[in-house]
């Protein structure tokens, strides 16, 4: 049996055959990710991505929930070092594809999955032991629509999973948690409340102290859950440009119902309908020449 033919099944963390070796590699093997500084005029600029994010592929995936389908056979490739953006009406199940990377429907009691997804060759529902499953979250960069930051101050939020993760100073992990803030835009608008509550920040920055956060860890795969839908419209576009800077040195998969941003900073967007993919290609394509009659009302608005 392959990966493709497996069931599986939440709440289990089983698979067929022991292949973390791989991950483990992949992760040690990664040169340390330092923030790069985009000064805002070339942060719209739009080079290749180079390949050292993760490629992220989906092959032929189906969930369901307690029996009820959510998701009918996807296939779908995630460029490494790509912006990659999932559109679609609430429900189409752009959330449980997102989820599926880092197995978080795992959880979710009645979840259960056919298919492959794949992480850099891998498939990640193949990973049996849970040491293995919580090495490839750490690995994953996580962002929900809503921020959730430590309850702690600024700078803990941000020094606290780097120390626990990496073997750093004090003083390194606060240098740098300084470029993780900047490249999240949001170092002028904190640096004197560096020692304050996170919960006092406002929203838009909240979540880009939450972005900063992951910053600090060198996962080369970020997943982001509708991550402006809260926000003003001053704190998206530094969002925005930061999701730009971040091109070929991390592979961002974001959801997000705002077709401006989809068409501003992703490379690739895919559209969803009803539990299935319509169709997906790079942006520009898809929404100036849709091939399906579905994807050209939704991204104009008239669906
Ligand atoms: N935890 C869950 N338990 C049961 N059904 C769920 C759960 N999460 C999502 N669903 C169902 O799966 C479908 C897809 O949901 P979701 O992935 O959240 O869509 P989207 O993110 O596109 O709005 C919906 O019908 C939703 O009701
Ligand atoms: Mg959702």
């Amino acid at each position: 049996m392959n990966g493709a033919e497996m069931t599986r099944s939440g709440g289990a963390e089983s698979g067929a055959g022991a292949r973390g070796a791989r991950e483990t590699a992949n992760m040690a093997g990664d040169a340390f990710w330092r923030p790069r500084l985009v000064p805002a005029a070339s942060a719209g600029a739009r080079p290749e991505p180079a390949a050292s994010g993760a490629r992220v592929e989906f092959r032929g995936v189906s969930v369901s929930y307690g029996g009820k389908q959510a998701l009918a056979e996807v296939s779908l490739d995630v460029p490494p070092g790509s912006v990659f953006a999932f559109i679609g009406p609430s429900g189409c199940g752009k959330t449980t594809l997102l989820r599926c990377v880092n197995r978080l429907n795992d959880f979710v009691r009645g979840f259960a999955i056919t298919g492959g997804v794949f992480r850099d060759g891998e498939d990640v529902y193949s990973l049996s032991r849970s040491e293995d499953v919580r090495r490839l979250r750490r690995g994953t960069g996580m962002i929900f629509q809503k921020p959730n930051p430590l309850p702690m101050s600024v700078m803990e939020n941000m020094t606290m999973p780097y120390l626990e993760h990496v073997k750093s100073s004090a003083a390194e992990a606060r240098e740098r948690a300084v470029d993780c803030l900047r490249a999240a835009g949001l170092y002028d608008e904190v640096a004197n409340r560096l020692n304050a509550p996170a919960a006092a920040l406002s929203g838009g920055q909240q979540q880009r102290l939450c972005i900063a956060r992951v910053l600090m860890l060198p996962s080369r795969l970020l997943l982001m859950d509708e991550p402006c839908s809260a926000l003003d419209p001053i704190s998206t576009f530094k969002i925005e440009e930061l999701l730009s800077s971040l091109k070929g040195e991390r592979t961002v998969v974001m959801v997000t119902h705002n077709m401006e941003q989809a068409r501003r900073v992703s490379d690739h967007t895919a559209f969803f309908l009803n539990g299935r993919l319509v169709e997906a290609g790079d942006t520009y394509t898809l929404f100036s020449r849709p091939r399906e009659e579905a994807t050209e009302r939704y991204v104009t608005g008239r669906m």
